[in-house]
């Protein structure tokens, strides 16, 4: 029988064993979803501490709730080891490892490449690798592809390789890991049809495309839309700013438009392990091939001054009631980088809050899902959102609008609030 038609067969009656490479925010769902289908998973990560928690059914990844992995990890369904040599073991390679930027700004691919080189070392005929991390286009064929062959199997005969974006959205409460439309490139026809196969069982609806560099493109694209939207709205409270119109009243009538808008909301800059760092991955590929990607550019650029605009809102506020910055308590009003999750990854808060302790300002901090900051100079503990705390602050700064917040109470308590989510101005009138 061929690999390919041996695999189908696999998929169909899901004897398939899968390794989910990478067991984070993305690769643990995945891990969850691909068993909750029928398959076998065997989760690997670097970190004996996440091992060890998912072979104990307890769930790291705020997502993933225990009761969800306990059950799946009783029966056996889902396993976990740091040992990567056990990558023989299984028939479908999930990576899902980080891809984040160098100091540089440049895609830092290492974390794919130890991936792949671990792949490399075990690979054996009738494997499937299918790349889950966000990168540059390019990089399936070129960095992975000449790995998984390197023991002289052929891609698309012996072993099979795509490129599947992930495209999960922590916290959001409808569109999940298998309701998400799930896009597969596959490096032949061979490799999308045997992709097709596997993940059919696991998610709703599946999008071929005829190219890994297509689906590599996919993500990218929508991501880059994301930055550059967030950009022009970011960009329309500055203006708005500057002319005295209140920025959310106008983008909320805009929205009204019911065709050919689509509504974007200002903030306190860009967060997250995706929107501030993936576009940059597509500049770059576009730099080495002499093309300056200008969209990509004025949108990070105007995202990131965002901290630095709201510094100096809060500085304006405290003016008009005679108060420097320095010395003055400032209560930072959420640190995550979007309501309702922990990942406090590129969070602008913790810009803010630089800013903030540079200026001299003593600032504090709540937030629900984050008991602790220690990072880069800040060194904090959340503090309770009492009555007493809002009004001892000279000024509240909400930097995230987790909806557990009482923000009714901080409007009625606060002396002076400096919003960067609307979340005051979304409330009833009291
Ligand atoms: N978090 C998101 O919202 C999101 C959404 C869509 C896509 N993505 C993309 O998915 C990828 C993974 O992101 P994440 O948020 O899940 O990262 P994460 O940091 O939460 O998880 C990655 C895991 O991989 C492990 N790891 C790193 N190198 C490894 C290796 N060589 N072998 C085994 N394990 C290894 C780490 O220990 C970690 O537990 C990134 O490319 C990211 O851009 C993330």
């Amino acid at each position: 029988m061929s690999a390919e038609r041996d695999l189908v067969r696999r998929a169909d009656d899901r004897s398939a064993v899968f390794g989910v490479v990478g067991l984070g925010y993305v690769g643990l769902p995945l891990a969850v979803e691909v068993a909750d289908a029928g398959y076998t998973v065997l989760g690997f990560d670097l970190k004996q501490a996440v091992v060890d928690g998912v072979n104990a059914g307890t769930s790291h990844i705020q997502d993933v709730p225990t009761a969800r992995l306990a059950p799946l990890v009783e029966a056996g369904k889902i396993s976990a080891t740091s040992d990567m040599s056990r990558l023989s073991e299984v028939d479908v390679i999930s990576i899902c490892v980080p891809t984040p930027l160098s100091k540089t700004k440049d895609p830092d691919v290492s974390f794919v490449l130890s991936a792949g080189q671990a792949v490399a070392k075990t690979v054996r005929a009738g494997q499937v690798v299918v790349l889950e991390s966000t990168t540059y286009p390019g990089t399936t064929r070129e960095l992975l592809q000449p790995l998984i062959e390197s023991k002289g199997l052929k891609v698309g005969e012996d072993v099979f390789l795509a490129f599947s974006p992930e495209r999960v959205d922590p916290g959001n409460p409808v569109w999940q890991t298998k309701n998400t439309p799930k896009v597969i490139g596959g490096v032949t026809p061979a490799c999308g049809r045997v992709m097709v196969a596997l993940y059919g069982p696991v998610f709703d609806t599946l999008v071929p495309v005829s190219s890994p560099e297509a689906a590599e493109l996919v993500k990218l694209l929508e991501n880059t839309f994301r930055s550059v939207n967030i950009g022009l709205v970011n960009e329309m409270a500055q203006v708005c700013d500057r002319l005295g119109v209140n920025v959310w009243e106008v983008i909320d009538a805009a929205a009204t438009k019911p065709f050919g808008f689509m509504k974007f909301t200002p903030g306190p800059g860009l967060g997250g392990h995706c929107i501030p760092i993936d576009p940059h991955y597509l500049a770059w590929k576009m730099r080495a091939l002499n093309y300056k990607t200008r969209f990509i550019e004025v949108a990070g650029e105007v995202n990131s001054e965002m901290p630095t605009f709201w510094v100096r809102k809060l500085a304006e506020g405290l003016n008009e009631d005679s108060k420097p910055v320095r010395g003055s308590q400032v209560l930072v009003v959420g640190a995550a980088y979007k309501k309702d999750i922990d990942d406090l990854r590129e969070s602008p808060a913790l810009d803010i809050i630089r800013l903030l302790l540079q200026q001299g300002a003593k600032v504090s901090y709540h937030d629900p899902y984050v008991a602790q900051l220690h990072e880069d100079g800040v060194d904090l503990s959340s503090t309770d959102l009492t009555a007493a705390a809002v009004r001892a602050a000279d000024c509240v700064l909400v930097a995230t609008d987790h909806s557990s917040l009482d923000f009714a109470m901080i409007r009625r308590e606060a002396g002076r609030v400096v919003d960067t989510r609307n979340a005051l101005g979304r409330l009833p009138p009291a």
